[in-house]
């Protein structure tokens, strides 16, 4: 009787097959960032973490050594230009390529509705969060096209999605984010490279504890408006980041999805 071949896949089930890929992930020194950049070295990528907060940033790329990752520090300023271009160039000297990205990096701004927003407040926000992510994507690009491929991941929110009352210049900020994803995948869906922006709803990090004031009773509040009656964990944003990077997700590029315990589902 003829022996049927089986073909057998090689690569360990659980891995999400990014070994040696090259990673950018912004605003790593903390909260989704950081947990996205220690998933990304755990599956085996060489991670470039890049933040404003040295120390914090140092601390973060040490971590992931200490296990056995490959991971560096650059502080980089992700609304300036020129500090991104050299960071972006420095990577591919250093490392031959830029591969995979997660434009995260992003501040929450004043609280305040729109009629009592600063411009200074508007401006900070914008350049932080929206700029920011253009400037990132355009150098990136540049790369990845000589490169042949990529993939660029954009962190928006769910303010991305829906009206977020009393915070006009974030919301502006996270649907820009969404217009730009879906913009630059059509542009480059048949250069090679796959461009998408998670949508994550509240999330257990700094950024989230500097919003409420540690204040529990605000923390509870947010808790009661997620259907699932929790805020999400950092790691379960990694979890969606890490797929969409890889070949897994190779047939999905212009969306923005969420993470974010069903509450755009209502
Ligand atoms: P976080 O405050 O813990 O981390 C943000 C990191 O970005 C910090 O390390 C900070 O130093 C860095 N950063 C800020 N401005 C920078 C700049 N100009 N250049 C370089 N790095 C800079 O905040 P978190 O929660 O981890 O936020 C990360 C991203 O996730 C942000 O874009 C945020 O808008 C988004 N997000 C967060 C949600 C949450 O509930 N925590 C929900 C939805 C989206």
């Amino acid at each position: 009787m003829q022996q049927t071949a089986i073909i057998t896949d090689p690569r360990p089930a659980t891995s999400m097959h990014l070994a040696g890929r090259n990673a950018l992930v912004t605003g790593a020194a903390s909260g989704i960032g950081q947990a996205t950049a220690q998933a990304l070295a755990r599956a085996g990528a060489h991670v470039m973490l890049a933040d404003v907060d040295d120390e914090r940033g140092e601390v973060a790329a040490h971590r992931i050594r200490d296990v056995g990752g490959v991971a560096h520090f650059m502080h980089v300023d992700v609304a300036d230009d020129a500090d991104v271009r050299h960071l972006v160039r420095t990577m591919v000297r250093e490392l031959g390529s830029i591969d995979l990205a997660f434009n995260n990096a992003g501040i929450e701004g004043t609280a305040a509705p729109t009629a009592e927003c600063s411009m200074a407040n508007w401006n900070r926000t914008i350049a932080t969060d929206l700029t920011s992510v253009f400037i990132c994507m355009r150098h990136q690009l540049v790369e990845m096209q000589r490169h042949g491929s990529g993939v660029i991941v954009n962190n928006a929110s769910i303010a991305g999605r829906v009206g977020y009352a009393g915070m006009p210049a974030y919301a502006a900020s996270k649907h820009g984010i969404v217009g730009l994803t879906r913009t630059a995948a059509l542009e480059y869906a048949q250069s090679g490279i796959r461009i998408n922006a998670v949508c994550p709803g509240v999330i257990d990090t700094p950024m989230v504890a500097r919003f409420t004031h540690h204040d529990q009773q605000r923390m509870d509040e947010l808790r009661s408006i997620e259907p699932m009656g929790r805020i999400g964990r950092p790691e379960e944003v990694a979890a969606l980041v890490m797929w969409l990077c890889s070949d897994e997700a190779s047939f999905v590029t212009g969306e923005a999805i969420a993470v974010d315990g069903g509450y755009l589902a209502r």
